[in-house]
Formats: structure tokens, sequence, C-alpha cells
């Protein structure tokens, strides 16, 4: 699909933020391994999430949806999950297929995954690698690399003590998901702080985890106790397309409501903050164990800023946007130890790069980041969105903010936020 984007004079509106992503995917598959129904409101019912509900239905567990974003769940307890009859599909869903693997390393049945070709590319020796130390048979291509993955059936796995050498949520989550089903207890350390929804969403099931800030340990429960519903809030990395465009575009003032805040999502509203932003947080409230908020954001004039890698994990999927924000900025801005953006949906580095040297933008590209000079002018041009909705998105925004773009392939938008396009209309 061909998606045109004019530039647009000024934004002015409220949005209500679709449901978060990586809440959406754990909402599924916590309550697929509860032994009473689960009811989730305000889930995301984008492609990805949807790979995580067909994947769990094939483990035996029933997904309702009611709705557009009302799920009914109704697994068959902890030790509940049965034998899929074919291949588990994870379409372009990394938490899918990492978060899964996880769960179905200590089960007493045989599974496969596979996904599109982008899955099919990215790094899986990183699950493997742990959840083999655990006991865990896991075979893959070149060499346990890549997907396909076969999951063979195990006696039972054990705890670990592990040490991750990138700082990524969803390798975080997979260990501590086979941890649910090994024999002691099950540590992991990072060594920056990923986002924590697991950790989260684990404890409102009862489940007991000590935290000591980068260290997580695991006890295997003896119960697991779903509350009686879940509601998801926004997604801040859908919210962080629209701070930009509102930053940026001249005039705007925009209401962006049920934005989760979750300290270990929030580096974008940090940094944007640091440039020079006018974000103004509010209502804040908590949904269960997540906080959340409403975002007013207003136009402001940008400076450059300097991103070290300790703050990469709290804004991962918000690069390719801040990227955007800093052709926008006055001055340098320098984005270093964010080599894992290589490994994403497309190499989001190079990707955005190129990209938006077709709409007149000087970037470069260093092996972990980008450096960016700022203000530039934007000219339109003819784009591709290499089947990566932030690079959809993030050009989306940068033809608004410019002087409009033609994005090739723009139908990957609804892999994380399928009414995107629908809303700029909404905001004018
Ligand atoms: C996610 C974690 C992040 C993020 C991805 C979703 C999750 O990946 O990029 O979009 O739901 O756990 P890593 O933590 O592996 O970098």
């Amino acid at each position: 699909m061909k998606e045109i984007i004019k530039p647009v004079k000024t934004l002015k509106g409220t949005l209500k933020i679709p449901g978060d992503k990586s809440i959406s995917h754990r909402s599924v598959m916590f309550a697929g391994l509860a032994d009473t129904p689960v009811s989730i409101s305000n889930f995301l019912p984008s492609q990805d999430c949807l790979s995580t509900a067909g994947c769990m239905r094939s483990l035996g567990v029933s997904v309702e949806q009611i709705g557009s974003t009302e799920l009914v769940v109704k697994g068959n307890g902890l030790y509940g999950l049965k034998e899929p009859l074919d291949v588990l599909d994870a379409g372009n869903s990394g938490t899918t297929i990492r978060l899964l693997t996880g769960l179905l390393a200590g089960q007493p049945f045989f599974s496969m995954f596979t996904g599109d070709q982008s899955i099919r590319r990215r790094p899986m020796g990183r699950v493997i690698t742990p959840l083999t130390q655990m006991g865990a048979i896991i075979r893959g291509r070149e060499n346990s690399r890549y997907a396909p993955l076969a999951i063979v059936p195990v006696e039972g796995i054990h705890g670990i003590n592990y040490v991750m050498p990138m700082a990524s949520a969803q390798v975080k989550s997979a260990i501590l998901l086979a941890g649910l089903f090994a024999k002691g207890d099950t540590l992991v350390t990072e060594p920056y702080l990923s986002r924590d929804h697991t950790e989260r969403m684990l404890s409102t099931f009862g489940v007991t985890l000590e935290c000591n800030h980068l260290t997580i340990k695991l006890t295997p429960p003896t119960k697991f106790t779903a509350p009686p519903g879940i509601r998801v809030p926004g997604d801040i990395s859908s919210a962080a397309f629209w701070m930009v465009a509102a930053t940026i575009i001249p005039g705007s003032k925009v209401l962006l409501e049920n934005v989760g805040v979750n300290p270990t999502r929030t580096g974008i509203i940090d940094v944007l903050l640091a440039m020079g932003a006018n974000i103004t947080v509010t209502n804040q409230r908590m949904e269960g164990e997540e906080p959340v908020a409403d975002l007013l954001v207003e136009e402001a004039e940008l400076t450059g800023v300097t991103l070290d890698a300790e703050i990469i994990p709290r804004l991962i999927d918000e690069i390719p946007i801040l990227a955007v924000a800093a052709l926008f900025a006055k001055g340098k801005t320098v984005i270093r130890g964010a080599e894992e953006l290589r490994v994403k949906e497309s190499d989001r580095l190079k990707t955005i790069t190129l990209e938006l040297a077709k709409l007149g933008a000087q970037i470069t590209e260093t092996p972990d980041g980008l450096m960016i000079d700022g203000p530039q002018d934007l000219k339109r041009g003819i784009c591709q969105a290499h089947d990566d909705h932030r690079i959809a998105m993030s050009l989306a925004i940068a033809g608004m903010a410019g002087d409009g773009v033609e994005i090739n392939g723009a139908e990957c938008v609804a892999i994380s936020y399928p009414h995107f396009f629908s809303e700029i209309n909404a905001l004018q």
C-alpha cells in the first residue's frame, strides 16, 4: 500500500492512545496460564498481538475477542498448555517468538515456531543460549541462530543465574517465563534496565519476584492466580509519534490520553524535555501495576542532545522518531550505544538514515548510533517502509512536518498501530 502524506499546518485536538503492544502480548500469554477466565480491556488488536493470540489458541487456550479491544481468555491452568497440532506462527513479532519460546522451553511436548521473512532473520541465539543452560533442547536454522525453531520435550528444566550480554526485555522475559516451570530459583541480570512489564504483570498473578535494580529472582510459583481483569494502558511508543509531531509542527497543541508512563518506558519524554519540548504530564493514575497519564504536548523549539547506552532501553523503539525530532532541533544530536536497533524489524539505524536521506536529510550512521546536525529543511520524496512499522510512522511525521512524503509499503503500520493514518485527519 502506498500512503501519501501532505504537509500539515498545525495539529490540534485529543487522541486516545491505543493499547500498549508489550503489555497486550503479556496479558494474553499470562491469562492463558490461569485456571479462571480473565477479561482484558483496551487490548491492542494489531497484527503482532493477534499473532500471540493465535499461538495461545494453538496451545489450547480459548481467546475470544469481544468488540474491537476486549478479550476473554480462558486457560487450563499453569500446567494446562497443549501440544500444538501445527507450526506456531509468530508473524512479524519478536515478542511473540522470544517470550513463547521461553514459555514452551520446559513443557512436556514438542512445538515449532516460524514467522515472516523479518522474524526469520532476527537473532534467536540470545534466548536459546540461556534456555539451553536451563536444560531445554531447542534447535533452529544456521546452528540454532535463527527461526524456524524446534522445541523438544524434556524431563524438566532448572533455574539458572544468567547475566545477559545485552539489555533486552524479550530475553529477560523469555528466561523468567521458562523459570515459572523450572526446578529452583531463576536469577537474571541485565547490563541496563529494560522494560519491566513482565515483572509487574507476574506479580499481579501472585508470582514471587525479588527485583534488585538490575537483577531479578523468580521463585517458581505453586499457584498462578489470575486477577479478574487486566486493563492495558495506552502505548507510549505509539504516543511518541504524536509527541514529536506536535512539538515540531508550528502552533500545535495535542492532548494524548491514556499513555502508559512506566519509568522503564519514559525515556522519550525525558529526552524530548531535555531538548526543550513542552510536555505536561497530567492526570497520573495506576491501572493495575502500571502507571498511566495524559500528556499535553505543545509546539516548542528543540535543541540537540547526546544519548548514551544507559538510556537506550528506555526508548529503544523511539530512536527512529527521535531522529526526525533531531532534524528539527538546533545543534548536534548524537545517539550512541544503540546497536540493538540493527536487529529490530529492520536495521533501523540503516533504514531511517537511508529513507530520511530521500527527503533531503543528512544523517551520519555510526556502528552504534546516529549523528544529526539540525535544523535541516526537508523536501518531498518517495520512501520505502522496509516492512517496518516504526520506520513508516516516522517517515509520515517527517513528511507532515516537512514537505510531504509518499510511503511505499505503509500497510505495515498495522503491526502496532492499525489506525495510525486516520489519526492524522482527527488532529486537523
Ligand atoms: C519488547 C522489547 C523490546 C522492544 C520490542 C518489544 C517487549 O525489545 O524493542 O518492540 O515487548 O519486550 P528488546 O527488549 O528485546 O530490545
